[in-house]
């Protein structure tokens, strides 16, 4: 009986790190953190809604948000994340600071899926 566990555990944690390196594999640049303080301390998400945004910092706030596209938002529902980051991407693509100005709106999202 002994032995049956610790060959079940074995096989568990063995499924386990497999699951580890192929998540890794697509491991997005940035953290969501990451993301949020970056927009934040440049003052990105304030420039893009000016629309006098560079065209290099267009490029690491749609990097960003991307990255953020692929994460799991630590609380709320999933499905409605990947809206509401997909909002955001596409007014950056878009080069249309309205919808950006909707998209970001960070204390409702921060409200939702902020812990
Ligand atoms: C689409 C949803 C969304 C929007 C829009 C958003 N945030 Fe966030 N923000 C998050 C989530 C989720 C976290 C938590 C990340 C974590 O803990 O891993 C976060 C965390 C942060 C943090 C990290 C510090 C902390 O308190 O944990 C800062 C700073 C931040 N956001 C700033 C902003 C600002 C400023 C805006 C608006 C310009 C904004 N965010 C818009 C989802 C969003």
């Amino acid at each position: 009986m002994k032995r049956f566990v610790c060959c079940a555990v074995a096989a568990v944690v063995a499924g386990l790190s497999v699951s580890l390196v192929s998540a890794a594999d697509e491991k997005p640049k940035y953290s969501i953190k990451e993301v949020m303080e970056f927009q934040k301390k440049d003052k990105l998400f304030d420039k893009m809604k000016k629309g006098e945004i560079s065209k290099e910092d267009k490029a690491k706030l749609l990097e960003g948000w991307e990255s953020a596209a692929k994460h799991k938002p630590p609380k709320g529902d999933e499905k409605e994340w990947k809206e509401k980051v997909e909002a955001v991407v596409k007014a950056i693509k878009d080069d249309d600071k309205d919808a950006f100005g909707k998209a970001i709106d960070c204390g409702a999202c921060h409200g939702k899926f902020k812990k």
